[in-house]
């Protein structure tokens, strides 16, 4: 058996509109976290005005990462925020290559690429996330677009900095629209995912990485979820939300 720690992470997205609502859902989610829970990395990731207070109220019990970075570190880039902006209020985490951010927002491999990069570069940690579309699942190609995804965003990475990356497959069928990957199907594209990071990297440098299923994760199917070989946490979106239920994914047995 691997020694892969559990590792799950909520995504708040858009969602949060105060910071009270924030601070309440931050306080309940670490309140969540006992004594008797397992033995799990937890992380949020939450908007950008949200992170410092966050951070106050659910002290050392997760991190609190950022939902996105702009690639550069400083100039006339108006809008945006850098990696050394984020890791000077203490950040550690942060998504990149989200669907959402894909689809929604244009974001290329290239692009995506660069955000994985620099914040290696800075000494950070990245959750890059993977995943086909409908079509693209209905054809086959789940296990093709995964490799591409992890070949073009992890492009200058090397084996060492691979310590700290973890991998989100997120299908994007099963994204907000409560029709969840059977824990077969995850499995199967979980373990595709770790033999085309063999091939990249090495055995090793892919027994250690983790690599997290997103996609309508709740309460009911976390279990068997958590249960499978190469499935070594969540990316949680809309059950992160509600402080019952994502406690409760925190706590999967
Ligand atoms: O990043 C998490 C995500 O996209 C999954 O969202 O609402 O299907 O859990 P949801």
């Amino acid at each position: 058996l691997n020694a892969r720690k559990p590792f799950i992470s909520g995504n708040w997205k858009l969602n949060p509109q105060t910071k009270e609502e924030a601070l309440t859902l931050g306080n309940e989610i670490a309140a969540a976290i006992t004594e008797d829970s397992p033995d799990v990395d937890v992380a949020l990731f939450v908007p950008y005005v949200f992170i410092e207070s966050t951070m106050g109220v659910v002290g050392d019990k997760l991190s609190v990462g950022a939902e996105g970075v702009c690639p550069e570190l400083k100039g006339a880039y108006t809008g945006a925020i850098s990696t050394s902006m984020l890791k000077s209020i203490g950040v550690q985490w942060a998504l990149a290559g989200h669907s959402e951010r894909r689809v929604i927002y244009g974001e290329t491999d290239d692009y995506i690429n660069a955000q994985c990069r620099k914040l290696i570069e800075q000494g950070m940690s990245v959750m890059l996330c993977i995943g086909e579309s409908l079509t693209e699942f209905e054809q086959d190609l789940a296990a093709s677009v995964c490799a591409v995804q992890l070949k073009k965003g992890l492009k200058g990475i090397s084996a060492e900095e691979m310590s700290r990356v973890a991998i989100a497959y997120e299908p994007v069928w099963a994204i907000g629209t409560g029709r969840v990957a059977t824990p077969e199907i995850a499995q199967k594209v979980h373990a595709q995912c770790r033999a085309i990071l063999a091939e990249m990297y090495d055995a090793e440098t892919a027994d250690n990485v983790r690599i997290l299923y997103g996609g309508s994760v709740t309460p009911e199917s976390v279990d068997e979820l958590m249960s499978q070989p190469d499935i070594d946490g969540a990316l949680v979106g809309g059950a992160s939300l509600d402080s019952a239920k994502f406690g409760r994914i925190i706590n999967f047995k």
